[in-house]
C-alpha cells in the first residue's frame, strides 16, 4: 500500500524585513546575508501570530470538509511551544473544527518534529488506510537582536495531509536515521531565544547528512543517478547547498547540473521566509514542486531532515501521477509577494514586543488580516479568533 503526502499548505506572517537592509544596519556586507547565507527576506512574526494561528491558516488552505472528517491523527511538531503542558494541537483541533474522535498531541525534537510526525502518520495509516493524518511543522526562529544567528531567524507553518494512495509523494519504505547527544543548538527552559554554537552546528549537520545518506545507499543499493532532486532542512539556504556539494563533487556534470537546478527551485521560498525550524524541509518541498520546471511523475526525491541536539534522517518519495494538480492551487510566490516590508527599526520593535509573556494581554490585531489571530491572553489563557 502507498502512504505519503496528499496535500501541503504553508502560512507565514504578512510582514518581512529585507536582508540587505538588515545587513547594513548590522554593519555587514549585504552579500554576506544574500549570498553567504543565501537569504533575501526574513519573516517577521507579530504578536498577533503564533504557532497555532499559522498552523491553522496553513491547514485551512488545504483541508476540505471531507478531509476534516477523515482525520484520525494530528501531530503538531514544534519547538516553539506556547504551554508547558497543554499541546498546541488541542487549540488547532478546536479552531479547525475537526471531528473529535481523534488523537492529537505535540511533539518535539528541534527541527525534526514534523518528520517524527510523518513517521507516526505512516504507522497510523498502515493500520487505518481509510483515514487521514494531519502533521504540522510550525515554529518561530529566534536567536536575539544583533547576534550572529539573527540573520537566520524567520517563522511559519507547514501543514501536511498524509494519506494512503497520496496525491503528491508516496514515501518509500526504507529510511536511514541517526541520533546522537550533541550540544549544537538548544533552548533551556525559560529562555525565549535559542543558544547556538553556529559553526559547530553547521559541521554536525553535514556530518549527519553524510552519515544517513550513505546508510540509505547501502540499504537500498541506489546511487546518485537514481534521484531527480534532493531537498534539505534549510536553516539558511546556503546550508543545503553545502550539503548537496558534498555528494555531487565527483559526479557527471549533467547529473550535478540537474541537481543544482532542482536545489535552486527548492530554496526559493525558504530564501524569502528564513528558518521556520521544523517546517523548513517541507516548505522546501513545496518550493521545489511549485518552482521546478523539470519534475515528472515517477521520479524519486531524497529528503534530509535534521533537528539539532541531534537527529538526522534521510528518506525518499516518488512523485505521483497528477501531482501538479495538488501543488499549484495555493501559489506561495503570490502570497509572499503580497507581504508588507517593515524597516529594521520596526522589526526590532515587533521582536521585543513578542518577548512579552503575560497573564493578561490585549493584542492589537486589527492590521493582521490572517484568518486566524491571537487577540490576547486572559487569566493566563490564550484567546484566538477565526476572523
Ligand atoms: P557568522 O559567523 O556571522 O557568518 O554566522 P560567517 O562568517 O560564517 O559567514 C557566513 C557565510 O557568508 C560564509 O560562507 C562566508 O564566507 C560568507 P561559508 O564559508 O559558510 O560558505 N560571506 C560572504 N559571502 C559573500 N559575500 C560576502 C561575504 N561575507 C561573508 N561579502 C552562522 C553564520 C550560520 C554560523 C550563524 O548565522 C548562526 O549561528 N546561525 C544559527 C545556527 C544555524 O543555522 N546552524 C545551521 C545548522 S544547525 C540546524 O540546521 C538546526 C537549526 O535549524 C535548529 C533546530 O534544529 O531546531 C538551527
Amino acid at each position: 500500500m502507498k502512504i505519503g503526502i496528499d496535500k501541503i499548505g504553508f502560512a507565514t506572517s504578512h510582514l518581512y524585513v529585507d536582508m540587505a537592509e538588515l545587513a547594513k544596519a548590522r554593519n555587514e556586507e549585504p552579500n554576506k546575508y544574500l549570498i553567504g547565507l543565501g537569504q533575501q527576506k526574513m519573516a517577521v512574526i507579530p504578536p498577533s501570530q503564533d504557532i497555532v494561528t499559522m498552523a491553522c491558516t496553513a491547514a485551512e488552505k488545504i483541508l476540505t470538509p471531507e478531509d476534516k472528517n477523515k482525520i484520525g491523527l494530528v501531530v503538531f511538531g514544534t519547538e516553539s511551544g506556547i504551554d508547558n503542558s497543554k499541546s498546541a494541537a488541542m487549540y488547532l483541533v478546536d479552531l479547525l473544527g475537526l471531528a473529535e474522535n481523534l488523537r492529537a498531541f505535540e511533539i518535539k525534537q528541534a527541527c525534526y518534529g514534523a518528520t517524527a510526525g510523518i513517521a507516526m502518520a505512516r504507522g497510523y495509516l498502515a493500520l487505518h488506510p481509510d483515514k487521514k493524518a494531519l502533521v504540522i511543522g510550525a515554529d518561530i526562529a529566534r536567536y536575539g537582536l544583533k547576534t550572529s544567528g539573527e540573520a537566520t531567524q524567520g517563522g511559519g507553518a507547514v501543514a501536511l495531509l498524509m494519506a494512503s494512495d497520496p496525491a503528491i509523494l508516496a514515501l518509500e519504505p526504507k529510511t536511514a536515521y541517526y541520533a546522537k547527544n550533541v550540544m549544537d543548538f538548544w533552548r533551556p527552559l525559560g529562555h525565549t531565544e535559542a543558544l547556538v554554537e553556529g559553526k559547530y552546528s553547521a559541521q554536525i549537520y553535514l556530518d549527519f547528512f553524510n552519515q544517513v545518506y550513505l546508510d540509505y545507499l547501502q540499504q537500498t543499493n541506489l546511487s546518485l543517478s537514481d534521484f531527480n532532486a534532493f531537498i534539505f532542512h534549510l536553516p539558511y539556504t546556503k546550508m543545503g547547498l553545502k550539503a548537496l556539494r558534498t555528494i555531487i563533487s565527483d559526479t557527471e556534470p549533467e547529473i550535478a547540473d540537474n541537481l543544482k537546478k532542482q536545489f535552486e527551485a527548492s530554496r526559493e521560498y525558504n530564501r524569502n521566509v528564513g528558518n521556520l525550524y521544523t517546517g523548513s524541509l517541507y516548505l522546501s518541498l513545496l518550493s521545489l514542486l511549485q518552482n521546478s520546471s523539470n519534475l515528472t511523475a515517477g521520479q524519486r526525491i531524497g529528503l534530509f531532515s535534521y533537528g539539532s541536539g541531534a537527529q538526522g534522517e534521510f528518506f525518499t518519495g516518488i512523485l505521483q501521477d497528477g501531482f501538479e494538480d495538488f501543488v499549484n492551487n495555493d501559489n506561495v510566490s503570490t502570497m509572499l509577494a503580497k507581504r508588507h516590508r517593515v524597516s529594521v527599526t520596526d522589526y526590532e520593535h515587533i521582536y521585543r514586543q513578542s518577548l512579552k509573556n503575560k497573564d493578561e494581554l490585549i493584542i492589537d490585531y486589527k492590521s493582521d488580516r490572517a484568518p486566524f489571530v491571537l487577540t490576547g491572553i486572559k487569566n493566563s489563557q490564550r484567546q484566538y479568533l477565526h476572523q
